[in-house]
């Protein structure tokens, strides 16, 4: 614990132990409703403590009202982990011994375990270790919607479907603030690439808006009731997200009835007026020399310090904005650090690894097998590892995510305790050093080499498990910077081809958090799609490699064969990356997503529109490579006929639709069974299906489920712009009951009267 937190502890305490003699304030009172001790808390402010609130003192925390005993709010990354304790303000990190942690799966491994109960598992077991750190708030999840495989960030979010997205964002919240910890949902809105994120200006339809990339957020709100979220750095309709009119004062806080915090990324603030009046609470910043130096931009001198203060005085903006503000930002203290019945938490227990390793389990995704998985160990077998995703620390670099772990156990170190400490290991190629925003350059003639060692090793070998992918490095899954390419880098595509023609038995098993070419797929006999698992991602992968646990991750988005198959590359630049206005300095800006403003912001219009991810796949009549919702098992399972409870249903009325799903293999295993609805014939376009329910289902050997899902009016409607409403048309809808969205197993038709 910090001195200064120390110091407003105590002076609480010394309130209370005065307040003896006199009555308790109402907002000490813990026997109170928390809107009682806001209100008085609030009473009892001074304009300059309520402007305090309202900005960073540090490069993680804001003040609180240290008068009043009234705590400050500390925050943390977030969100596959607590990030290690930053410089009070720089960001150098501080040293300490106190703050290794448990890393969890990343987002995107979260999102293909399609299971609600491992959100839960991930919001309950991540919020201890934040609770143990003194964390009021946990900056994730992120729930951008992945648009193009080139964002650097889709391994921080749950995939291209906002439903879901949705249903699995809930439990994680739900379960976080279960610790007296707020989930802080970002990146509010339209996220969905790093490059000119600082001030990229983003045009979409509302409907676009409204049915693919808003849908997660609102849940977050609405359902997992979360108590802060993040502003996105980019521009939409010309405003920055983080003080953008329309974003939060008509929809957040007016559509969704939102009562938290809207807190800015980190230097997303940029005007005073508008983070003034349109939504913005907090503004934490990136740029700032702050506090011990005088120099250039201190915490005082934030949007919302300062000049705030004198436009409110000044009567350039009224003083209601910051009261209400303020009485948010308390609430939000109220509901974590002054939550005196909140748990204490607890950091790197064997619960935490059991809970990371069970969520790695059920995220690696099956992407093909021709039969030589599961590989079991055999005396005498030579297993040969290829590639530096082996050994990788791979939880250093990628931006804020980054984490210091207690422990890291790695893919090459859990395969030598199933094969045996005989595996052999080559590094393949060879990337440089773990860190963000780095990127060392490799000399082609080492890379040559290691190449060329593999290959000749791998003709020694029974069986070639090859472990590469993307890392955390600039260009590849990090933040600040998109890819540039949608191959696998370092020459790694010619690596598989030279190991499959020493070696027929190649296993791929990479790790990444995004999609990427495999010119080589047809030549290999099995290929595993992992992620970055965290502390347990070796023997997760190790277990399911070796077949003790069955696969069931299926893929959160798809794998185009090509990136021209992506619905927002097809149509050029300005649909990805956008169209450059004559803004000076660009690529410095690409490493530090810094703005570079001053109006000439990169354009950007989403032409694919509502047509993201399988969308477009399915109604291009595009096939993925591997689509979405993908991912074979070690068992198979059969789908019998779909019932549905009516063929007609009126508009406020439901359908179930139950559909029977079997275990007829010789193993136990886990099936993601998926709903998607279309609508048959509609007036404006709409695709093909969409996902609207899903279910994970565990079958013994010759085991049967009935699985039903209940269709909602909802499920049936689109976004009318012109009305600005969801609509639902009367016709027919058909129900496509599947194994992923490209692998229908059942449909039922009924009619919307
Ligand atoms: C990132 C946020 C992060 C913040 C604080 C920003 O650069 O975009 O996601 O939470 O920094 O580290």
């Amino acid at each position: 614990m910090n001195l200064k937190r120390i110091t407003i502890l105590c002076a609480a305490a010394i309130g209370l132990m005065t307040a003896a003699t006199a009555a308790t304030p109402v907002y000490l009172d813990k026997t109170q409703p928390i809107e009682k001790r806001v209100d008085d808390a609030l009473s009892r402010m001074t304009l300059e403590e309520k402007v305090a609130l309202c900005h960073a003192q540090g490069k993680f925390s804001s003040p609180g009202v240290p008068r009043l005993g009234i705590p400050e709010l500390w925050m943390s990354d977030g969100p596959h982990g607590v990030r290690a304790e930053i410089n009070w303000n720089d960001w150098g990190y501080s040293n300490r011994t106190n703050d290794s942690i448990t890393a969890f799966p990343a987002l995107t491994a979260l999102a293909a375990t399609w299971n609600p109960a491992m959100s839960a598992l991930y919001g309950k077991n991540v919020g201890e270790e934040a609770r143990y750190r003194k964390k009021d708030v946990l900056l994730g999840p992120g729930v951008n919607i992945y648009r193009t495989p080139l964002n650097g960030r889709n391994f921080e979010y749950m995939g291209e479907d906002p439903y879901l997205a949705g249903v699995m964002v809930v439990p994680y919240i739900q379960e976080l603030q279960k610790n007296g910890v707020a989930a802080c949902v970002k990146h509010f809105a339209l996220n969905n690439q790093e490059k000119w994120r600082g001030n990229i200006n983003v045009k979409l339809s509302d409907r676009a808006l409204y049915e693919i990339y808003l849908p997660a957020f609102k849940k977050a709100v609405q359902e997992g009731k979360v108590w802060s979220i993040m502003g996105a750095y980019n521009k939409i309709w010309d405003e920055h997200c983080c003080h953008n009119a329309r974003l939060l004062n008509d929809i957040l806080r007016g559509e969704w009835g939102f009562d938290g915090v809207v807190i800015t990324d980190w230097g997303g603030a940029h005007d005073t007026r508008q983070a003034a009046l349109n939504g913005l609470d907090i503004e934490m910043g990136s740029f700032t020399n702050g506090l011990t130096s005088e120099s250039g931009f201190g915490y005082n001198q934030y949007y919302l310090a300062d000049p705030y203060y004198n436009m409110i005085k000044s009567g350039e903006v009224p003083e209601s904005t910051v009261n209400d503000k303020a009485r948010r930002i308390l609430r939000l203290i109220f509901r974590t650090v002054m939550d005196t019945n909140k748990p204490l938490g607890s950091l790197t227990t064997d619960e935490h690894y059991a809970a990371a390793k069970e969520i790695g389990d059920q995220s690696i995704v099956l992407l093909k097998n021709t039969g030589i998985l599961p590989l079991a160990p055999k005396p005498g077998m030579k297993v040969l590892v290829v590639g530096e995703n082996a050994t990788r620390a791979l939880n250093q670099g990628g931006g804020s995510s980054e984490l210091k772990v207690k422990d890291m156990f790695s893919p090459l170190d859990a395969l030598r305790k199933v094969y045996g400490p005989g595996v052999k290991y080559a590094m393949g190629y060879k990337t440089g050093r773990p860190m963000y925003a780095m990127e060392d350059t490799i000399p082609v003639s080492v890379l040559d080499s290691l190449r060329d060692e593999a290959i000749a090793m791998a003709g020694e070998a029974d069986y070639v498990i090859y472990i590469g992918g993307l890392n955390k490095n600039a260009y590849q899954d990090c933040e600040s910077t998109d890819r540039r390419e949608y191959n696998l880098p370092w020459n790694q595509d010619a690596l598989i081809e030279g190991l499959v023609k020493a070696n027929p038995n190649v296993i791929v098993a990479n790790v990444s958090g995004n999609a990427y070419a495999m010119p080589w797929i047809d030549k290999v006999p099995a290929v595993l799609q992992s992620w970055y698992l965290g502390t347990m991602i070796g023997p997760s992968m190790a277990d399911v490699i070796s077949g003790k646990v069955n696969p069931s991750g299926k893929l959160p988005f798809s794998f185009p064969k090509k990136l021209e198959d992506n619905g927002a590359h097809h149509y050029g630049e300005i649909s990805y990356p956008g169209i450059e206005s004559e803004i000076a300095g660009n690529a410095a800006d690409d490493l530090k997503g810094a703005d570079v403003s001053a109006g000439r912001d990169p354009q950007q219009e989403y032409l694919e529109d509502i047509l993201v991810g399988y969308r477009w796949h399915d109604t291009k009549k595009i096939p993925a490579l591997f689509p979405f919702g993908h991912g074979l098992s070690y068992t198979n399972f059969k789908y019998g006929k779909a019932t549905l409870s009516t063929r007609t249903v009126g508009p406020d009325g439901t359908v179930t639709v139950t559909v029977p799903v079997t275990n007829t293999g010789k193993v136990a295993g886990q099936e993601v069974v998926q709903l998607y609805i279309g609508d048959d014939k509609a007036r404006v376009l709409r695709p093909q299906k969409e996902l609207k329910g899903f279910e994970k289902v565990t079958l013994a050997p010759g085991e049967t489920a009935q699985v039903t899902f209940t269709v909602s009016p909802d499920d049936l409607k689109f976004f009318d712009d012109a009305k600005h409403e969801w609509v639902a048309e009367p016709g027919t809808f058909t129900a496509y009951i599947g194994s992923s969205s490209a692998d229908i197993r059942a449909k039922a038709s009924f009619r919307l009267k």
